[in-house]
């Protein structure tokens, strides 16, 4: 039988993931940087150019979908190679446009789309060469959602007052770079073969006397899809991404509505990057040792409190910061924790399409959230009930989430 000694490293797919990732992370999280200068440029308003940013966030949630059913057929490699192109594509035609419907295309449409299709494969391959650290290995998958953001939000801002380059040149320079990274990130995946395992390591025996204790097998697509579990997962998801995505859209507007400086608003902004890319690795490594449904509850827990906690916290720096890296901590760990419990319920055969179907959510979550944050404070004139809503989704999910019981084992 191949073992990691006869094939590659295994530590290479999660150099993919954590590639590939950081490509994901400087699409979706920085976006909040563009705002100003092309609103500058052409008089958009703020609703006009949030609407580019739901749009890539709705195409990249749905695109998954796709792109983890293509990586179950094709493997890993060819999807993400493919995503890259479009994604790099995508993002520096950004760059040449004259208008709001071009900005929707390119950063919407095609940089969503290509983004979605990197994005989840990583996924569904890394802890198939980490079956003893299924969840750590997840979390390098997803670490670059953090990471990205934090390095593209000063990298573009430099580029963008620069005043021999410009915001156009944001999306020339780094489109081809992620173009390049995600590259590199395809090139780092492959799937093992079937019956791989890494020296030395046996699946634990299911417990004596279990009715289990019989061969099992993993679900397919199609029966994973008829069980209450899966759905259960899903309307959990979708409440945990509303809630998160509303904050990460309001944040730094609801710290200076409240008096704080801007500077003092993005260093909240940026405590929330850094605890939410720090969770995905830590609570990986957690979750491996206490299980994911238990860390996924006690982090949604913390997350009621703390969106409860988010208005009142607004007028002071320390309060709003401790608070942000909470949100942060907690939001983060969703993108590690749904899609390891996935895996352990279902199995790492159809692992692409189930967490690609589930992970829609997140784009239906990333198109309301922000837009319902808005609108609620449009019309009360604060961020008080924005924020009560949003913890009150998140006690869904923590409902949902408490219910949800591991589906049987299917029988070989
Ligand atoms: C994540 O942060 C894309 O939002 C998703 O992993």
């Amino acid at each position: 039988m191949a073992t990691e000694a006869t094939l590659r490293p295994r530590w290479i797919p999660l150099l993919g993931g954590v590639l590939g990732s950081t490509t994901c992370g400087s699409l979706l999280y920085a976006w909040s940087v563009f705002i100003k200068p092309l609103s500058a440029e052409f008089g958009w308003s703020r609703a006009d150019i949030s609407l580019a940013y739901s749009i890539c966030l709705l195409v990249f949630g749905l695109t998954t979908f796709l792109a983890g059913k293509m990586s179950d057929k094709y493997g890993p490699r060819i999807v993400v190679a493919i995503g890259s192109v479009i994604l790099g594509i995508g993002f520096v035609s950004a760059g040449f446009i004259q208008s709001k419907v071009q900005l929707y295309l390119a950063y919407g449409l095609i940089a969503g789309f290509g983004g979605g299709l990197v994005y989840l494969p990583p996924i569904a391959t890394a802890p198939k060469w980490w079956p003893d650290r299924k969840a750590l290995a997840t979390g390098f998958a997803v670490v670059g959602l953090g990471l990205g953001s934090f390095i593209m939000a000063p990298l573009a801002t430099s580029i963008i007052t620069d005043p021999n380059y410009g915001w156009r040149y944001v999306f020339y320079f780094v489109g081809t770079a992620m173009g390049i990274m995600g590259l590199a990130s395809a090139f780092c995946l492959s799937n093992p073969p079937q019956g791989w395992k890494p020296v030395g390591w046996n699946p634990p025996a299911p417990p004596a006397g279990s009715p289990v204790a019989a061969a099992t097998r993993d679900y397919t697509f199609s029966e994973t899809i008829r069980t209450s579990q899966f759905w259960m997962l899903y309307i959990g998801y979708f409440c945990g991404a509303f809630a998160g995505l509303m904050v990460i859209g309001h944040i730094a507007g609801h710290g200076i509505d409240s008096g704080l400086k801007p500077m003092q608003a993005a260093l909240v902004v940026s405590t929330l990057g850094i605890f939410n890319a720090a969770t995905r690795i830590l609570i990986g490594y957690a979750a491996d040792k206490f299980g994911a449904k238990a860390s996924l509850i006690t982090i949604l827990a913390l997350q009621v409190f703390a969106m409860a906690l988010l208005y009142p916290a607004g007028k002071d720096v320390v309060f709003l910061g401790v608070i942000a890296a909470v949100i942060g901590w907690n939001y983060g760990g969703m993108f590690t924790l749904f899609p390891s419990t996935c895996l352990q319920y279902y199995g790492p055969t159809s692992q692409g399409s189930n967490y690609g179907l589930l992970f829609t959510s997140f784009g239906l979550a990333g198109f309301v959230g922000p837009f319902v944050g808005g609108m609620l404070k449009d019309m009360t004139k604060s961020y008080y009930v924005p924020f009560i809503v949003g913890a009150i989704v998140v006690a869904i999910s923590v409902v949902m989430i408490s219910l949800v019981k591991a589906p049987l084992k299917k029988n070989a």
